[in-house]
């Protein structure tokens, strides 16, 4: 009688204890958080690691950045200090697509959540929990979307590609080139990495101009604003007119391409928004909270053209 009296007693304090137990959210405040980020090798990128250092102070997480240098074993080396530091989770923006496995292993191991963010990873899919991005390949189509009917389908090209093996620079390459095969006189002529940075982009285009007679080039398509106005600055110095001249698409929409539109010196950007921080933080929170995520979680953008270069560019600087 005595023990099924006690059994009793103890059926009724689990039953007002467990629930309560069982039901404590996990939240985003308190959490660690390991940021393995690429580098600062573009405006957007140094955009993007403000956005989310603020994001992360805003929720109340301690955010580990670390800047790989556009370096794989940096990033690798980071991933693993955070991994031995006993991280809540990392937050991974790979800067090429491949040779990621092993690393994402041993989070996995150690039972350490990863998030890809922005550029993807070719690893299996068990090994991180989602990813937060843009969509590159449509990046690529809506810029070749809008040279063709800015060209009426005629036009010789030359690329400015991003970071070899990078997935920005391989996806937005191939959503560019299925469209332009629609058109049999749209060609691209010269293409070279310009490694997203201003400098390779003004480097590379001066070898463009001098490799062909540049009133044979129609347009310049750049994986980047940053490597764009790199090849403006050339463009002038050979004694022509960018966004006349020669024609000119890129991606990112930072503000000094708004101001170049503006300028007349540049004629369309795609959007690529640097505010991931918020729902990769999001994500992860869902995640440590058993919830199931979606493989992935786009991030939208759009396209621009000088006509609210000016207005855009008031908006982006001075946040009016
Ligand atoms: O991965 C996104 C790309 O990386 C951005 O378009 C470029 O500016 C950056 O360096």
């Amino acid at each position: 009688m005595r023990f099924l009296k006690y059994s009793l007693v103890l059926l009724i304090v689990l039953a007002l204890f467990v629930p309560a137990v069982a039901a404590q959210e996990v939240t985003a405040e308190g959490l660690t958080i390991g940021f393995a980020q690429v580098g600062s090798e573009s405006a957007w990128r140094t955009a993007f690691s403000e956005a989310i250092k603020a994001e992360a102070e805003a929720r109340g997480i301690t955010l580990l950045f670390s800047d790989g240098q556009q370096r794989q074993e940096n990033q690798i080396a980071a991933l693993r200090s955070f991994i031995a530091q006993g991280v809540d989770a990392i937050i991974l923006a790979p800067v090429v697509e491949t040779g990621w496995d092993e690393v994402l292993q041993e989070a996995a191991d150690n039972e350490i959540p990863v998030l890809v963010v922005d550029r993807n990873v070719t690893a299996d899919e068990s090994l991180y929990i989602t990813r937060v991005s843009s969509d590159f390949v449509h990046e690529g189509r809506l810029a070749a979307a809008w040279l063709v009917q800015a060209t009426a389908g005629k036009c010789k090209i030359v690329e400015l590609q991003g970071t070899v093996g990078s997935s920005a620079a391989l996806d937005r390459q191939t959503g560019f080139n299925e469209v332009i095969a629609l058109f049999p006189d749209m060609e691209i002529i010269l293409s070279q990495s310009g490694d997203f940075t201003r400098t390779l982009g003004k480097e590379v285009m001066e070898s463009f101009l001098k490799a062909v007679d540049p009133a044979e080039i129609c347009a310049v398509w750049a994986h980047n604003d940053d490597m764009l106005i790199g090849a403006t600055q050339a463009i002038k110095e050979a004694g022509l007119d960018p966004a006349e001249d020669i024609l000119t698409i890129s991606v990112d929409a930072i503000p000094d391409i708004f101001l170049a539109m503006a300028e007349g010196d540049a004629n369309a950007t795609v959007e690529l928004s640097p505010n991931m921080g918020g729902p990769a933080f999001d994500a992860i929170v869902r995640y440590l909270n058993g919830e199931e995520l979606p493989r992935w979680i786009p991030v939208a953008g759009g396209i621009y053209f000088p006509d609210t270069a000016a207005e855009e560019y008031q908006k982006r600087t001075q946040g009016s």
